[in-house]
């Protein structure tokens, strides 16, 4: 009932049809996505592939910038050149976008297909969670940066988010209830993180956090490029950490789902201030949420991690 409710509130067909597609991929009702969901987990993997995944609004973007740049030895002008939806592509997005929605977005690209025919080294993004990844990953074992972030303030993101690109029209508590709940896309969030939790002291490995990144993105740059095998210097560190700046990621059309927004704007879908990269701070989920939805948040947050498995990735 609540679902349909969440579906309902999508503002016209096209979105409420996406919005049950994506619920559908989302995990939370696999089986009416069983034949994209088959040409995922089949999609053939490389050892030297580089991957993203993370649950969505967690830094995936901030991220995928950073190791596409990371791998192809700080070519900006490459950066610059192609969207970032080309040099890493969303593996699973075609799968569950209504075809006009593949069009705006995508330019009507298959992503399964084009990431399967882009050379090596590739770079990859799925917000998939673990059980619905390629088989192979598991076997050819490529390089995964995972991206996690405290849940609360995923909700708030995801929350705009499902406006911006979805037209959701309903309240913000109500969008809390529903990710609370795992109705909306890609839920459950927090089991999403905890399998990697598990898995983050492989070798192959490295469990990253948008707090981790917000704090002291030059540490994390020097991390990610140590397990990417890669030489980092000062000079390329402050240019790179620049380079990742919110104010100048927010103002780089590669990285902003562009031409797509700019239309929507245009056509006065979205207002002039709504933007992809939107807010890019810390402890947004106790300034949005009431204290009651922050603390069922938290409560599920240290059932799942700190007694669930005896370690967090925050301090809740
Ligand atoms: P907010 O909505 O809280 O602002 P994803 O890429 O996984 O969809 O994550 C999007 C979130 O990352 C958004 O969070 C966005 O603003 C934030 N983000 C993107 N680039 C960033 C940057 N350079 N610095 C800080 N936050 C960034």
């Amino acid at each position: 009932e609540k679902a349909a409710k969440y579906f309902g509130l999508h503002a016209n067909h096209e979105d409420r049809a996406e919005a049950v597609r994506f619920g559908a991929s989302g995990c939370v009702l696999t089986c009416a996505y069983e034949s994209s969901a088959q040409a995922v987990k089949d999609f053939a993997v490389r050892e030297d592939d580089v991957w993203v995944v993370t649950p969505p609004k967690c830094g995936t973007t901030w991220t995928q910038e950073m190791v596409w740049l990371l791998v192809n030895d700080f070519d900006y002008e490459g950066a610059k050149a192609k969207p970032l939806m080309h040099r890493s592509p969303y593996l699973e997005f075609a799968r569950f976008l209504t075809e006009v929605k593949k069009q705006q977005f995508l330019g009507g690209m298959d992503t399964v297909d084009y990431a399967s025919k882009l050379p090596s080294p590739r770079c990859i993004k799925s917000h998939l969670p673990k059980d619905l990844l390629p088989d192979q990953l598991w076997t050819k074992k490529p390089k995964i940066i995972y991206v996690a972030r405290e849940p609360k303030d995923v909700a708030v993101s995801f929350y705009y988010h499902d406006q911006l690109l979805s037209s959701y029209t309903g309240d913000k508590d109500f969008f809390f209830e529903c990710f609370y709940e795992d109705i909306v896309g890609y839920s459950p969030f927090w089991e999403h993180m905890l399998e990697f939790w598990k898995m983050k002291d492989q070798p192959n490995i490295l469990f990253n956090t948008y707090e981790e990144m917000k704090q002291d993105l030059p540490s994390v740059i020097r991390r990610t490029a140590k397990f990417l095998d890669k030489e980092i210097n000062d000079e390329q560190l402050t240019r790179l950490t620049e380079h990742l700046d919110f104010k100048q990621m927010k103002k780089n059309p590669s990285v902003n789902v562009e031409p797509a927004l700019s239309k929507m704007r245009e056509k006065g879908r979205i207002k002039d201030d709504q933007a992809f990269i939107r807010k890019g701070v810390v402890g947004e989920g106790r300034r949005e949420m009431s204290p009651e939805m922050a603390a069922r948040f938290d409560e599920r947050t240290r059932r799942v991690f700190n007694e669930g498995v005896g370690g967090c990735p925050w301090k809740i």
